[in-house]
């Protein structure tokens, strides 16, 4: 029997902190209305030269040292993301070139903010069936690229940052133990950013009508999370056979304070059992729970042995709840120091770019 265990973890933020008082600058808004209807009080945004990638790798780096794992042992590179680079290639492929992870497969995985369980899930059933040993996940956001800085309705939730897990197999028990994902496509006007895909492809017309940024019903989403998150907590929790007080810590999709409270009192938790920081980061979508575990494992919280759920939802709609027993890195490790490595990745990919212009040359002469 082989099983998936979390071996590393790492995040990244932005260094800029936009806080509440200063979107009272930008919009009709204040700081009391902020915290009491959401809990942010401050947030991350990406500066000048950074990005989904740039955060994705930082947060890559750190899992990958914790782990002691070497790029070039990656199996696969799954990017959660709802900000990527591009619509294509994939950020994953970008991430995957500058850890140079010679020999990883790479996609982007699009589920919105539940986008890192989901990819979490995908990554521990590969490990599981035999077929990948080494797996790693990153969830990595600048949705400060998406927001209208106009709109109170959504600029005051959102802030950028990346997370990642490396998953890896061990015959010994533990690590992802149950998962439960579910979707509901009727709701899929309620989040979204709806132009600059194939729907409605990007034109002067729908840039002047803001069609690019995220438009959102935030009653209505905040309705829908407060209906999924303990139901899907529970169902995670019975699939891995057990109960709620096997579970150390329930680590959710940092959205809003009212969501987590609603899901306290439907699960008839305390709210010291939540791992919170939304106060300091806003939602970070893809990004936020492994923020929140990063945080609650540097800090003591988090120990190995504990059983953690991490639970999420988001645009789609989407939903899911995980259960993870947290391992630490595997016994036998070794010491990986990303510097080296960032050096040899970053030659490698010179030199793939540099055989592939003398590769040009030589099929020119040819044709
Ligand atoms: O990852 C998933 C992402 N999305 C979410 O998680 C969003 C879930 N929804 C929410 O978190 C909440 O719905 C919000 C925080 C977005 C809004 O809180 P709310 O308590 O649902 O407020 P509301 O939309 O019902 O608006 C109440 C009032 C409205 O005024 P009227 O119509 O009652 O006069 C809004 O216009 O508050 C007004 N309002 C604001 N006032 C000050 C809306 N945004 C703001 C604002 N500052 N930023």
């Amino acid at each position: 029997m082989v099983y998936a265990h979390i071996t590393g973890w790492g995040c990244a933020v932005p260094e800029k902190i936009l806080t509440n008082a200063d979107l009272e600058k930008m919009v009709d808004t204040s700081d009391a209305w902020i915290v009491e209807r959401s809990g942010i009080r401050e947030r991350r945004i990406a500066g000048e030269g950074e990005s989904s990638a740039t955060l994705g790798v930082r947060a890559a780096w750190r899992a990958l040292e914790v782990a002691g794992v070497r790029p070039a042992e990656i199996d696969l590179i799954i990017c959660a993301t709802s900000s990527p680079e591009h619509i294509f290639p994939a950020t994953a492929c970008i991430i995957q070139d500058k850890l140079g992870a010679s020999r990883a497969g790479a996609f982007d995985l699009s589920a919105a903010c539940s986008g890192f369980i989901y990819a979490v899930h995908m990554a521990a059933q590969a490990i599981r069936s035999g077929a990948l040993k080494t797996v790693l996940v990153v969830g990595a956001e600048t949705l400060s690229r998406l927001t209208d800085w106009s709109d109170r309705n959504t600029c005051i939730l959102f802030g950028d940052g990346a997370g990642a897990f490396v998953l890896q197999a061990s015959r010994q028990p533990g690590g992802v133990l149950s998962a439960v994902l579910r979707a509901d496509g009727s709701g899929a006007d309620l989040l979204t950013v709806p132009a600059g895909g194939s729907r409605h492809p990007a034109t002067l017309e729908t840039v002047k009508a803001g069609m690019h940024y995220i438009h959102m019903d935030g009653r209505e989403v905040f309705r829908f999370a407060t209906r999924v998150m303990g139901s899907a907590t529970q169902e995670a929790v019975a699939q891995a056979g057990l109960d709620l007080a096997d579970v150390r810590w329930i680590v959710p999709h940092q959205a809003n304070i009212r969501i987590i409270e609603a899901a306290a009192r439907f699960l008839k938790l305390p709210l010291d059992r939540f791992i919170v920081n939304l106060e300091r980061y806003g939602n970070t979508s893809t990004a936020s729970i492994p923020l929140a575990v990063c945080e609650a494992v540097a800090d003591g919280r988090i120990q190995p042995g504990d059983r953690l759920v991490l639970v999420g939802f988001g645009a789609g709609l989407t939903w899911g709840a995980l259960v993870a027993e947290w391992s630490g890195p595997l016994a036998v490790q070794r010491r990986v120091r990303p510097g080296m490595y960032r050096l040899w990745a970053g030659l490698r990919s010179f030199l793939r770019r540099l055989a592939r212009f003398f590769e040009g040359l030589v099929w020119g002469r040819k044709a």
